[in-house]
Order: structure tokens, then sequence, then C-alpha cells
């Protein structure tokens, strides 16, 4: 699986956004390491702190089927530019892929890859429950 076909399935994945409050529609496709696509969107909430953002929604889908190692996830924006995850997206792909990479995709600028442990430097995490 190419960054650019899974940035493609993240591009699906958007189409299932529920948006009525922000209208900002994101899409995640998330590749584990035996091969499987777990594809998420965000889904909102009247009131607001309920919404699940896309990329947590692919990782809870794939955990909750059992499957907890993988390889890289690609996100995108109704936007077309780059939507880095929110702060506890982050921490939430820390704990099952520290190693593994994030595709972000811009309609005109392209894509650009970073590892999990690129974007939340000294990441909290099993290792530091003694
Ligand atoms: N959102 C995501 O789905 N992923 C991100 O990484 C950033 C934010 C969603 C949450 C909310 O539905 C909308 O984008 C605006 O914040």
């Amino acid at each position: 699986m190419t960054d650019k076909e899974l940035v493609m399935l993240a591009k699906e994945a958007m189409q299932y956004a529920y948006t009525p409050y922000s209208n900002f529609k994101v899409g995640a496709a998330l590749l584990s390491k035996d091969g499987q696509v777990f594809k998420g969107c965000n889904i909102e909430n009247a009131a607001y702190g309920p919404t699940n953002c896309a990329e947590r929604t692919a990782m809870f889908k794939a955990i909750s089927e059992g499957v907890r190692e993988f390889e890289k996830i690609a996100v995108v924006a109704s936007s077309g530019d780059y939507a880095a995850p929110c702060g506890v997206c982050r921490q939430v792909l820390f704990e099952f892929m520290p190693e593994g990479k994030v595709i972000l995709d811009s309609d005109e600028k392209g894509m650009i890859t970073y590892t999990v442990e690129e974007l939340l430097p000294m990441g909290f995490g099993a290792k530091d429950i003694k």
C-alpha cells in the first residue's frame, strides 16, 4: 500500500464525516502491519465535547477489532490543506504506533510525512507508568 493509495482511502472516508457544526470534514485511513485498512471520519455532536476526530475513529475501530500494530495513517481535510492531528489524537496514536508514519496531504503542496514521535516529542506512554 503506497502513501498515495492510503491518502485516496482517507479521502473516501472523509465523505462520511458528520460535521453540521464546523463543516470541516476530516478523513483518515490507518494501515495495520498485517495489511488491513481502517477508515475513519470526524463525528461531531451538538454538545461539542463528545466530538470524535477522524484519526481516533479509525484507531478505535481497529483496536476494537483486535488489531494493535500499525504502519501508517493518512489524514486529509475538506479544506484541501494539511490537517495535522490534534493533541488528543497524537496521544492516542503514540500509544499504539509511536514509530508509525503520519501522512498529511495538501491539494496544492502534496504529501508530507512525520513520525508520531516527531509530532509528540517526549510523549507520555506505557514506559512512564512504573
Ligand atoms: N478534527 C479531526 O477530525 N482531526 C484533526 O486532527 C483535527 C480536527 C475535527 C474535529 C472537528 O469535527 C473538526 O475537525 C473541527 O475541529
